[in-house]
């Protein structure tokens, strides 16, 4: 079997200090293979957002490791840091808000800008991310403008213009509609599908969970299930 793409051993990771110390995670471990989608569900505070900030390397774990293709990634700090999360990693986070005042092109292009990625290519590039997501004619429009699944669908095709290897998401549909929901779905499973980026998803919705070939179940910050989908022979 190839190496995992991120591993995790026996993460810890607790909050406050003395009476406040509250430990969120405790001795989370597994593998993850690229190109799977995994489905990471379990109620409220349960530890989800915890473990996906960790995993993807926007926190660290008070102990335990977690590494990216064998690597340990305590050793990456500062710009290696940021540019191995910025280039290997998209991000759909409802907390990762657009910059409302900017353009709709201009959100979607800063992870290139971040990449040093010239003027024109950025451009290019941008725009093709949004013709995929069917948002060309608002590249130009303030991001406070859009409605709520054309802010989420920028998300999306901000997560893309770097070719991630892995895509995070922490309630992708959380705040939309069902038909809307449906569509930023879609689109998050045909680049799993089409494009074999590796899918980590945080979701309330256990239709949404059934969709993927994985679904793990967190409960007062352990994994109390792993369970693979049935494959259709
Ligand atoms: N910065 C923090 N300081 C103190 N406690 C925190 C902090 N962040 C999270 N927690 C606590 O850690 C626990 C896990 O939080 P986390 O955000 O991972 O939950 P979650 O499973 O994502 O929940 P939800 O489904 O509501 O988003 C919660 O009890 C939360 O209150
Ligand atoms: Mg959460």
């Amino acid at each position: 079997m190839s190496t995992p793409i991120i591993s995790v051993r026996d993460v810890h990771k607790s909050y406050g200090r003395g009476q406040n110390r509250f430990d969120a995670l405790r001795g989370v471990s597994f593998d993850i293979s690229e190109g799977e989608s995994i489905a990471i569900v379990g109620k409220s505070g349960s530890g989800k957002s915890t473990l996906m900030h960790i995993l993807a390397l926007l926190d660290v774990p008070g102990s335990g490791t977690v590494a990216l293709e064998g690597n340990d990634t305590a050793q990456l700090r500062g710009s290696r840091l940021n540019r191995t999360r910025n280039k290997t990693f998209g991000f759909v986070f409802q907390q990762f808000f657009l910059t409302g005042s900017n353009t709709v092109l201009e959100n979607v292009v800063l992870p290139m800008k971040i990449a040093g990625i010239g003027g024109a290519e950025r451009r290019r590039r941008g725009m093709a991310a949004l013709e995929q997501l069917e948002l060309a004619d608002k590249a130009k429009n303030k991001a406070a403008n859009l409605s709520g699944g054309q802010k989420q669908r920028t998300v999306i095709a901000r997560a893309l213009v770097n070719n991630p290897r892995i895509i995070f998401a922490d309630e992708p549909t959380g705040n939309l509609d069902t038909a809307t929901g449906a569509v930023v779905e879609d689109i998050l499973f045909g680049l799993n599908r089409e494009h074999g980026i590796t899918l980590i998803v945080v979701t309330h919705d256990e239709d949404l969970a059934a969709r993927c070939d994985r679904r793990i179940l967190i409960r007062d910050g352990r994994i109390v299930e792993d369970s693979r989908a049935e494959v259709a022979a």
